[in-house]
């Protein structure tokens, strides 16, 4: 937590791309993206950069690169919860691409992951979690 608030204010070094485009450009690091004011996706912010971004951020090994809401919005509309399921236990795409569990750290918890889960949608749609 201290941790968190010490991070401090940050602002939006680029606007977040529209609906429906495929997000921006190159690879994206939390460090691009707006500084959450909620402390929950504060969390889900670290966990993000820590554990999803390799692949999400830039699209590695077929993952759908966050901001990119043409890529996200078939994905979106299974639903979180069915996100989140796919998030705990892994899923292999319809071209073969795999999600391993807890994008590979084990040792998180469910609710680190949803968090990082979170984040990750509200950054990549005007669903009703975006922010
Ligand atoms: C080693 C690379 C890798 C890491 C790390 C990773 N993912 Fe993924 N993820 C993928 C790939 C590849 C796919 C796309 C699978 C497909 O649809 O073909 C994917 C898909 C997803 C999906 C979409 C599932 C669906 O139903 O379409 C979610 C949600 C997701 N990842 C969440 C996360 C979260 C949260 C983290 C961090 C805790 C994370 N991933 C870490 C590779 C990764």
């Amino acid at each position: 937590m201290v941790l968190l608030v010490a991070a401090g204010p940050v602002t939006a070094q680029e606007p977040l791309p529209p609906l429906l485009s495929s997000g921006l450009p190159g690879e994206v690091t939390a460090d691009r993206l707006p500084m959450p004011a909620d402390p929950d996706l504060r969390l889900g912010r670290n966990i993000w950069q820590a554990n999803c971004q390799y692949c999400h951020g830039t699209g590695l090994a077929g993952a759908p690169k966050i901001t990119d809401r043409r890529a996200w919005a078939p994905r979106l509309a299974a639903g979180v919860e069915k996100l989140f399921e796919r998030t705990k236990n892994g899923f292999i795409g319809a071209g073969g691409a795999e999600m391993p569990p807890r994008g590979g750290a084990s040792s998180l918890s469910d609710d680190e992951i949803k968090s990082a889960l979170v984040y990750m949608i509200a950054n990549s749609s005007d669903g009703p979690t975006a922010r």
